[in-house]
């Protein structure tokens, strides 16, 4: 095992308690991919008015960093992430662009190590047990189970409790209504992500309304 040293332990510690705080407010967290630049103030607006304050914004368009950048200095109250963060080039992108937490589809030790010295909270991807491994051996506790329904979904989540104790996931990949409350009924599961309340064809036709009210019902499924 690849030991911490004093610092590193110290900061690991302050960002689990961060993504904890970021965690449970958000209870649901879009993932969002930007198509459009005029999307992304209107799409943040209806998912927060939705209730939904947290976003994961995917470096997977062009205008993912602009994105982050925008929300950051004209929706100063929402929480806003950068999501398929890759490899350490779009980590120190996403950090300078002001994201406020980082979300990985998967792990490998190069960026584990990279995020240990970065300032952000990280969420590194896992879909096995053999992926976590890798994590928690350099401090990590909290993790995005990615893609949560292809990789076993809540049984996967009950038998990973067993090994792993102490560690939450933030499952995404195949969560909608009818699964919902299944997952977060789970211990080990801080909140959900998921695309199902922005369906691309409401985003194209710019139905804000309907995102807002597909947000508010997804959060009343907790209530
Ligand atoms: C992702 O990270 O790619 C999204 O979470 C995909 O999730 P979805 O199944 O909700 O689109």
């Amino acid at each position: 095992m690849t030991s911490l040293d004093q610092d590193q332990r110290a900061r690991m510690a302050d960002k689990i308690a961060e993504i904890d705080r970021i965690c449970a407010q958000a209870r649901i967290m879009p993932v969002i991919t930007i198509a459009r630049e005029a999307d992304i103030l209107p799409l943040a607006d209806a998912l927060a008015a939705g209730g939904l304050r947290v976003l994961e914004v995917t470096l997977r368009s062009e205008h993912g960093l602009e994105a982050i950048r925008r929300l950051r200095a004209e929706r100063p109250e929402l929480c806003v992430g950068a999501g398929t963060v890759l490899d350490q080039d779009m980590l120190a992108a996403a950090t300078a662009a002001g994201a406020q937490f980082i979300v990985t589809p998967g792990s490998t030790r190069e960026l584990l190590l990279a995020a240990l010295d970065n300032p952000l909270p990280m969420l590194p991807g896992v879909s096995s047990a053999s992926d976590l491994m890798i994590g928690y051996a350099l401090g990590y506790r909290r993790f995005k189970l990615f893609p949560a329904e292809v990789c076993g979904g809540v049984a996967a989540l009950k038998a990973l409790s067993g090994p792993f104790g102490g560690v939450r996931f933030c499952p995404t990949g195949g969560i909608t209504p009818d699964n919902l409350q299944r997952y977060m009924a789970q211990p080990n599961v801080m909140c959900v992500g998921g695309t199902w309340m922005f369906q691309r064809e409401w985003v194209a036709n710019s139905d804000w309304a309907r995102i807002q009210q597909c947000s508010a019902e997804a959060l009343k499924l907790l209530a």
